[in-house]
């Protein structure tokens, strides 16, 4: 029996479009990547998480001459969130990326596969869906309803 997945996501072509909240997160999250370490990549994310209580909380990426011991923005923030307020639930998380060069920059940049996996982690855990935008440096947004819609036939501990 063939079955289809659907997702829905909405595309702006200007961070105007967006509703106040989502812009506060945008601008947090161009500021956030100004802070990045990324020497190696030349490659700067920056990721704003809103939580429930209205607290935004943000991260960068920070990478390392070891590489693999880096970590991706998204994965910064959400860590340090669940370790510090670990009973908040998260509802929006918003991603800014590019490379320094502002010429070379492409479209949004959609979360790396792991860092899908580890919002999916707090998603099941708070079950409730987190809304997820990324952005490119020329103010392009995509914006999905829940980490999951990125992440078909996900796992999480309900297999445990
Ligand atoms: N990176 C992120 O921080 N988030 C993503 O969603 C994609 C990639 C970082 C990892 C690495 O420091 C650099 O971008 C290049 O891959």
């Amino acid at each position: 029996m063939k079955k289809d997945i659907q997702i829905s996501y909405e595309q702006y072509q200007s961070s105007n479009e967006l509703a106040e909240i989502e812009k506060e997160l945008y601008l947090k999250a161009k500021e956030a990547r100004e802070n990045a370490y990324a020497p190696y990549s030349q490659f700067f994310v920056g990721c704003a998480v809103l939580l429930e209580n209205g607290d935004i909380h943000v991260g960068n990426n920070q990478e390392n001459a070891a590489y693999p011991s880096g970590l991706c923005a998204e994965r910064t923030a959400m860590f340090w969130i669940s370790a510090n307020f670990p009973d908040e639930n998260i509802e929006k998380v918003f991603v800014v990326g590019g490379p320094k060069e502002l010429s070379l920059t492409r479209a949004p940049i959609p979360p790396c596969g792991a860092c899908r996996q580890s919002m999916m982690e707090y998603e099941s855990k708070q079950n409730k869906n987190i809304t997820l935008y990324f952005a490119n440096l020329n103010d392009e947004v995509i914006k999905v309803n829940a980490i999951k819609d990125l992440l078909p036939f996900y796992f999480d501990g309900t297999f445990l």
